[in-house]
């Protein structure tokens, strides 16, 4: 039942849906639960046009599953968007069942959300996911709150750009129901299309149902009582990993005001600020950009309440950081090390879990006895466990008698999960080494 482009007959125009045969192996996947169906000498053969899959096995005259399709992403032609294949597949139950994922989504959240008074600070945050794509039957797309009213979407595949009215249009239904009183400042949507290699300008977009916000692209965010500049613009970097707040929030247990912390790949500084808001007294963030370095100065001044003589920032590559500080014989009962998933010290580039051969025979050196180091790697390539086995023979490399132990450095990600069978929506991964 091979099909030729001229044989799709489109079920709705221009709500494109198309009958295609999937890969055998594609079908195995999705049905272990992996949601994706990457290229392949089949996707080639799938409709440009068509904005919906009908996923059927070769000769089998049934289908299984919806995807939403996107020929122009690099790598992932179609994602699932449910198991079920319903004959009449078109536009309004389309748009009932988005409705419907972002009330689930949003709705889940709420009661992290809208802390009580019982509530630590270092769980209290406005920046915050609430819909993580997959994770959340919403494929290709996450939708975050920076701060009140300011609220960043991003789309991992392009099919939502053809969709994005009739996402507005039930965003603006469901944050009226959960943000009601967003109505007063305003709201301000801004779009970033992350699913090309060329960088595409980020969008501004209001919603229906509430006055515009203030359209700033710099404003302020709040995690765990410590104020950020945020600003979007041309990079995908803003100035805070929302993704990485519920480590932060786990490290807390680990700072006391005794306790000296190193920051190494500190970017904008919310793991120095939040060391140092929560008590240690002595804080060194190393950043090899002059720019993040700035920005996280920028930070310490947005906060009159922490103290920056207790903070001390170098410009500098990770690895020359740490020769200085073995030089000098600091000590550290924290380290927190987070490289990108390529970084450059200016000479060479090294993938992060590489560049962790190099790093952490240093970082064990600078440790006190009873210290901690918090690893991570930011890369779906590479399994927790894989990352786990390498960290552990380095450990046995470098440290003789067994002193410490390696576990995986446990978070609350209610705004961020993860899905079971989808490895590449759980690209975060964090090892604590603690004392035995
Ligand atoms: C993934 S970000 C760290 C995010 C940070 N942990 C947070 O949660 O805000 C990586 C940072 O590493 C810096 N960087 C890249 N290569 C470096 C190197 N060789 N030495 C030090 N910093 C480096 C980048 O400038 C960037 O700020």
């Amino acid at each position: 039942m091979r099909m030729n482009n001229k044989a799709y007959k489109f079920t709705q125009n221009p709500f494109r849906c198309a009958m295609v045969e999937f890969h055998p192996h594609t079908i195995k996947y999705v049905k272990k639960g992996h949601p994706w169906v990457t290229e392949d000498s089949f996707t080639k053969r799938f409709p440009q046009k068509a904005h919906f899959l009908k996923g059927t096995k070769e000769k089998s005259p049934t289908s299984f599953g919806v995807f939403i399709h996107d020929p122009n992403h690099p790598k992932v032609k179609a994602r699932l968007w449910s198991y079920a294949s319903p004959e009449t597949w078109g536009r309004s139950a389309f748009e009932e069942e988005l409705l419907s994922r972002l009330i689930i989504s949003i709705e889940k959240r709420i009661p992290k959300i809208q802390a009580d008074i019982k509530t630590p600070i270092h769980e209290i945050r406005e920046n915050f996911y609430l819909v993580f794509g997959e994770s959340d039957s919403l494929p290709g797309l996450k939708i975050q709150v920076l701060s009140p009213g300011k609220v960043l979407i991003q789309y991992y595949s392009n099919f939502w750009t053809h969709f994005q009215k009739e996402l507005l249009s039930k965003l603006s239904y469901a944050f009226k129901r959960f943000f009601p009183e967003w109505k007063e400042k305003g709201v301000d949507i801004f779009i970033q299309t992350r699913s090309q290699n060329k960088s595409i300008p980020l969008q501004k977009k209001s919603l229906s149902t509430f006055p515009k916000g203030d359209g700033k692209l710099s404003f302020l965010s709040k995690e765990f009582d410590i104020n950020y500049q945020i600003h979007l613009g041309q990079t995908y970097d803003f100035g805070l990993y929302t993704d990485m707040s519920p480590f932060r929030s786990s490290i807390k247990e680990f700072i006391t005001p005794d306790s000296s912390v190193l920051n190494l790949f500190s970017y904008t500084g919310a793991f120095s600020l939040f060391a140092l808001k929560f008590g240690s007294k002595d804080v060194h963030s190393v950043d090899l950009s002059p720019k993040y370095m700035k920005w996280l100065e920028h930070n310490m001044e947005l906060n009159p309440a922490i103290d920056s003589s207790c903070h001390h920032s170098k410009v500098s590559s990770a690895m020359n950081s740490l020769s200085g500080y073995e030089s000098d014989n600091k000590k550290f009962n924290l380290i927190i090390c987070d490289p990108p998933s390529t970084s450059s010290d200016g000479n060479k580039r090294s993938k992060a879990i590489n560049s962790y051969h190099q790093l952490l025979p240093s970082m064990l050196n600078l440790l006190e006895d009873k210290g901690r180091i918090v690893l991570f790697l930011n890369t779906h390539n590479i399994t927790f466990k894989k990352f786990f086995g390498e960290i552990e023979s380095q450990l046995k490399l470098h440290i003789k008698s067994k002193t410490h132990k390696l576990q995986k450095l446990k978070s609350d990600n209610w705004d961020s999960p993860s899905k079971k069978g989808f490895p590449e929506g759980d690209y975060l991964k964090a090892i604590l080494i603690s004392p035995l």
